[in-house]
């Protein structure tokens, strides 16, 4: 490196940056959705720092719960709830209207059920998630197992390639099929055509529950796009 020049921030140091900035969305004294993943982490582990000021959190996976109750943070069911302000997420890819591919971490059932509730997605993730077009990161779909063979044969089909995210069972005992090279188009119509399918929990594209706001980790600081 030549004397003076700057490092580019790491992955990892965008993503706590985001993490960090998402505690301005966190009204104090409210219950707040938490999603799950490396810079969900980062928000948690902020979260922490204002513990006094959160009367609890709805969670998306048991990996998130324990992190908030390690920290002090009161954790209900969803089923507690009749409505959240604010669900806090990242995202595998997210598009420029705010669609998102999730389930990198095969948790996007739970974290499909909590975005239901809330007002607003915020969504944070660093800027290698900003894409213009979803479909890069093999899309995430939970699937009963007796089903994985037909629901497989149905991406197969469309000129997709599903793989069995193999050993790994779902915080719901469900599987996971990664999907490979799937053309998505219109990301809502695509939604809410697998998500019909027999044997599917749940897909991961997030277009019916998109963000409202992502606050993407860039080397010039936290870059907001509002949806
Ligand atoms: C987990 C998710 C995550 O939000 C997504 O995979 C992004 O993870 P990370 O913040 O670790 O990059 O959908 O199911």
């Amino acid at each position: 490196m030549t004397a003076g020049a700057t490092k580019s921030p790491t992955q990892a140091e965008l993503k706590r940056l985001v993490g960090e900035a998402a505690i301005a969305y966190v009204e104090a004294g409210s219950i707040v959705g938490v999603g799950t993943g490396s810079t969900v982490n980062c928000f948690i582990d902020a979260l922490g720092g204002i513990r006094e000021r959160v009367a609890a959190a709805v969670s998306s996976s048991e990996a998130s719960t324990a992190r908030l109750q390690a920290l002090g943070i009161r954790v209900l069911a969803a089923s507690e709830v009749d409505r959240l302000g604010v669900y806090i997420d990242g995202a595998d890819e997210i598009d420029h209207a705010g669609c998102m591919i999730k389930g990198g971490g095969g948790a996007l059932t739970r974290e499909k059920i909590v975005a239901d509730l809330a007002d607003r997605f915020v969504c944070i993730a660093d800027e290698s998630k900003l894409v213009d077009r979803l479909g890069r990161f093999p899309l995430p779909v939970e699937v009963i197992p007796m089903a994985l063979a037909q629901v497989s044969r149905r991406f197969a089909a469309r000129g997709a390639t599903p793989r069995l995210r193999e050993g790994f069972v779902s915080d719901n005992g469900g599987a996971i099929i990664d999907v490979h090279g799937l053309v998505i188009d219109d990301p809502a119509a695509l939604e809410s055509e697998i998500d019909q399918w027999a044997g599917v929990v749940c897909c991961g594209i997030f277009a019916r529950h998109r963000a409202s706001v992502c606050l993407l980790g860039t080397p010039g600081g936290v870059r907001t796009l509002q949806f």
